[in-house]
């Protein structure tokens, strides 16, 4: 284990397996994952450990890699299905925890809820007195852009939907009629949804296509009022595109879970925009979700190693 996990799962690993659980620098340092992992049959790991293929080349025995996460972007999954390594990961179980932070980012930007703590902690109230010098944005009424319209993203809709938002929503390709007309949302083409949203909400994996997908280019094409949430992964925004975007007010704010690298430095730029909600990547983090991570997790890895596919599965 690369980081200390519920005491539960370490209590159920205890009676089976011989284990080691990585208690130093967080993310674990590769030189000290790559030496163990050489002879490991079970490997639980976290979205900052990246196991890619020569990390995995080095893994004689390994079985199954059970990442704590929903998403699988710091393994070569490619080279897990060729090496005939199991990956098992945790959806589902974080749907509405990630659509919970998701739509409180929304909530928090348009209404400057995290701008207002920042003020008053600084004994800057007196600042804000006018009628009209901090005012926020109203959410009914206006359009939510969502990109990817899988589980985190649908639940999102359903959120929406309750504060008299327009839905509108790009992926690949549309879902079914039937969908479009439970969630109360309409297919557009992505050029579409960037140009017409008042806020974006990205809920697509991190890959090569989606890779810096959210740069300058985009940033010109939105709304100058529009707002961005990502609660997906980092690497998809272009953090200086956006922060150049942000200084010339090309798009009124954002919302952000992830980053580039993490977790961010205080000395980094994105720090002192007022208008960026930052969080902490804790769009799984409740008591609850965490727990149920966790289970899936142990019983991922249980599977793995007696030879069998996890309960939710990549590769293969
Ligand atoms: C995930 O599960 O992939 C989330 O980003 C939390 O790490």
């Amino acid at each position: 284990m690369t980081r200390i996990l519920h005491e539960f799962v370490l209590k159920e690993l205890k009676k089976q397996y011989e284990i080691e659980v990585h208690s130093g620098k967080i993310p674990i340092p590769r030189k000290i994952l790559s030496s163990k992992i050489e002879n490991i049959d079970g490997l639980i790991c976290f979205p900052y450990d990246v196991i890619d293929k020569e990390l995995i080349d080095k893994a004689k025995n390994l079985k199954i890699i059970s990442t704590y996460s929903v998403g699988f972007d710091h393994i070569d999954i490619e080279y897990t299905k060729k090496r005939k390594i199991r990956v098992g990961y945790t959806p589902e179980v974080l749907t509405d925890a990630t659509a919970d932070l998701a739509f409180s980012l929304i909530l928090d930007v348009t209404r400057r809820v995290s701008e207002g703590d920042r003020l008053i902690r600084k004994g800057e109230w007196k600042k804000i007195f006018g009628a009209y010098d901090y005012v926020g944005t109203d959410l009914h009424g206006k359009t939510l852009g969502i990109f990817g319209l899988g589980r985190i993203g649908s639940a999102l809709a359903k959120r929406a939907k309750s504060f008299d938002m327009k839905i509108i929503y790009h992926n690949r390709k549309p879902v079914s009629k039937t969908k479009e007309k439970k969630l109360g949302v309409e297919y557009v083409s992505f050029e579409k949804l960037i140009r017409e949203s008042d806020i974006i909400s990205i809920h697509v994996p991190h890959n090569k296509e989606t890779n810096q997908l959210f740069n300058k280019t985009i940033f010109q094409k939105m709304k100058r009022t529009s707002f961005l949430v990502n609660t997906a992964r980092g690497k998809i925004i272009n953090e200086n595109d956006l922060m150049n975007a942000l200084r010339k007010k090309s798009i009124a704010g954002a919302g952000l879970d992830v980053f580039e690298a993490e977790p961010i430095n205080k000395k980094h730029p994105i720090i002192k925009f007022q208008n960026i909600t930052l969080a902490p990547h804790i769009g799984s983090s409740t008591k609850e979700t965490r727990e149920k991570m966790a289970q899936i997790t142990l019983e991922n890895l249980h599977l793995g190693i007696k030879g069998k596919r996890p309960l939710f599965s990549v590769g293969y």
